[in-house]
């Protein structure tokens, strides 16, 4: 689709049932009626970073901070490993603590366990990603968040657009699975933004594509802006299944904390892949990017249990793969 195309689809409410039926249409026909479940481990969440719409930017002093160690993060990835997890997730914050060295200690470990290991840690040196990669990382989830450049500017404070561009493409050439996305609902963010968002996933080749509303936070500079809407984000989602037909797509947590069927919906709309959290309760509910995240009374057990559920209601199956692109 062109722009226009994807602008007019975007701003016409009418065509909403079509829409998630042909993304829905376009996912089955590409990837199939198989879910991928990523295991999350959501390891710090200190940040030097200052995005204006994240819980976890440093400015935020009210925040209870966390650092969980190489030793305990092996632990949750071996319980997720027995619960039939086939890629592990590392996130965190702009952390420096974990340095090249550290993280190649824990990336080498993992792998040991013969699964896909996908690192979400923010924007680092060609180098750094170089080292991360011949460690054995097989994936990267790195949002662009937005391709609006004075949005992008003003969101974040002595950041670089093009900086988080070039990272993309280091990635890409360095041979990872790609992942990048979106906020929906951002202050002042205008449906051709997003547009040019569908546009920038596609002309990167994205492997794998997040799409997630924005939530406004209460210890944040955008406290008092409106919330994305679920609709929308959703609608966003789709799209990116009908241009991406054959990328991984995450029905995303905070989806499910604007609607409470949100993942379901959204495995129903273009997505094939859902993340539950691996780590305990006393890290979830610290792990705050926005309010009302769900989940942070439940245990990894409950979580996996509770989701496997909902997507075998739907007639759907989970995958014993890796669950790499499907290059067909
Ligand atoms: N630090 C890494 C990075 O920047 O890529 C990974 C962690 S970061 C907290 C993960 C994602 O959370 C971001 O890419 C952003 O899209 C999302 N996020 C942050 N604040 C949010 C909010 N208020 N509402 C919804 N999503 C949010
Ligand atoms: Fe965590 Fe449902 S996925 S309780």
């Amino acid at each position: 689709m062109n722009k226009q195309e994807l602008i007019d689809i975007l701003s016409d409410n009418s065509r909403i049932e079509w829409l998630f039926k042909e993304a829905d249409r376009v996912r089955k026909e590409n990837v199939g009626d198989e879910v991928h479940l990523r295991g999350l481990i959501e390891f710090s969440n200190i940040c030097k970073r200052q995005c204006k719409y994240c819980g976890l930017q440093s400015g935020n002093k009210e925040i209870e901070r966390y650092r969980i160690l190489k030793d305990e993060i092996l632990l949750y990835a071996q319980k997720a490993v027995k619960m039939g997890y086939r890629t592990i997730v590392l996130q965190s914050g702009e952390d420096e603590y974990y340095d090249t060295d550290k993280m190649v200690e824990i990336i080498r470990e993992i792998k040991k366990y013969d699964v896909a290991l996908t690192l979400s840690i923010g924007e680092k040196t060609y180098d750094e990603y170089k080292a991360f990669k011949e460690a054995g990382a097989d994936r990267y989830l790195l949002r662009i968040e937005t391709t609006d450049k004075e949005l992008y500017k003003n969101m974040h404070p002595h950041a670089s657009f093009e900086n988080r561009v070039q990272c993309l493409y280091d990635l890409k050439s360095l041979g990872f699975e790609t992942g990048s996305g979106c906020l929906v609902g951002l202050p002042n963010q205008t449906i051709e933004s997003l547009a040019d968002d569908i546009l920038f996933f596609k002309e990167l080749d994205a492997d794998m594509i997040g799409i997630g509303p924005f939530i406004p936070h209460e210890q944040t500079p955008l406290k008092d802006a409106e919330q994305g809407d679920f609709w929308l984000a959703l609608k966003v989602m789709a799209l990116t299944r009908i241009n991406l037909p054959n990328i991984n797509i995450p029905a995303t947590t905070a989806m499910e904390t604007l609607n409470p069927n949100g993942r379901i919906i959204a495995l129903q709309s273009g997505a094939n892949v859902v993340m539950p959290n691996v780590t305990s309760k006393e890290y979830r509910a610290k792990y705050e990017i926005y309010p009302g995240k769900i989940c942070i009374n439940e245990n990894p057990e409950q979580c996996r249990g509770c989701i496997e559920g909902k997507i075998k209601a739907i007639g759907r199956t989970i995958s014993l793969e890796k669950g790499f692109r499907n290059r067909g």
